[in-house]
């Protein structure tokens, strides 16, 4: 049996309204499935958190965020920490996004420090790595993989790898509507298994590894399927209620 944990990273998309409308909407089709055997994960904006944390609460439906702050409190103007997610119900937190690397400079060694505060607090970092285009075309698609894993993980015990989620994420499949091929994805997660194994041992075929970049309903048979593919994170197809219920249908074939 496999790990499968499906999560919709909603974006800057959603005022609270439309939030817990959508939330209602999957909490309405996991509660009318007969077995739903992945773990189902949804990470609004920061806003919609609390609101949607009544509405979740005591259902299988888990609660991400989309970043945070590796401080607990402070003059940090404009930031979330840990804590303060913990009171709305956050159980994942996503980080090393491409948008928040490549939009707000985050570097590998912030993302490190975000991630073993996340592990330190006892929550589940959703740690995202990807190749853009020119570095997928130049070769250096493993060079780069290597590097953020190398220094996104640094510091992380063999015992606490298998707190970690990976989402692989090609820069260049984001938002785009073109998904990875199943050939790379295949290739990429096992070469982040491998990676992982030689890294940290035993533990890491524990790893969830998502898929994350165009994955929608018509593709995530294909995707899916792969043996080392554990689930996705999904942007564009997590705000339908319809397509997202889809994929989670089709996960239900391979866990
Ligand atoms: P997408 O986004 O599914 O819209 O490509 C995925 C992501 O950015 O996590």
């Amino acid at each position: 049996m496999k790990k499968m944990l499906i999560a919709g990273n909603w974006k800057m998309n959603t005022n609270v309204f439309e939030a817990e409308k959508l939330a209602q909407y999957i909490l309405g089709f996991l509660k009318s499935s007969d077995e739903v055997s992945s773990k189902v994960l949804i990470c609004p904006p920061f806003t919609n958190l609390y609101p949607i944390s009544k509405l979740v609460d005591g259902t299988s439906l888990l609660l991400g965020s989309q970043n945070c702050h590796f401080e607990q409190k402070g003059a940090f103007t404009g930031e979330i920490s840990i804590e303060m997610l913990d009171y709305c119900g956050v159980s994942h937190i996503i980080i090393g996004h491409s948008e928040r690397r490549a939009y707000f400079d985050e570097s590998d060694e912030l993302i490190n420090k975000k991630l073993l505060a996340i592990l330190d607090f006892g929550k589940t970092p959703i740690l995202c790595i990807g190749e853009t285009l020119d570095e997928r075309n130049s070769g250096n698609t493993f060079n780069v993989l290597s590097k953020q894993l190398n220094a996104d993980l640094e510091g992380v015990s063999a015992e606490a790898i298998e707190n970690i989620v990976i989402a692989y994420e090609p820069v260049w499949a984001i938002g785009t509507g073109v998904s990875a091929t199943t050939e790379q994805v295949v290739e990429a997660h096992n070469w982040i298994r491998q990676f992982l194994v030689e890294k940290f041992g035993e533990a890491a075929k524990g790893v969830a590894l998502l898929y994350g970049g165009s994955l929608n309903e018509k593709n995530a048979n294909e995707l899916l399927a792969i043996e080392n593919v554990n689930g996705g994170l999904i942007g564009g197809a997590s705000l339908k209620g319809e397509s997202f219920a889809e994929i989670i249908k089709i996960a239900q074939k391979y866990v």
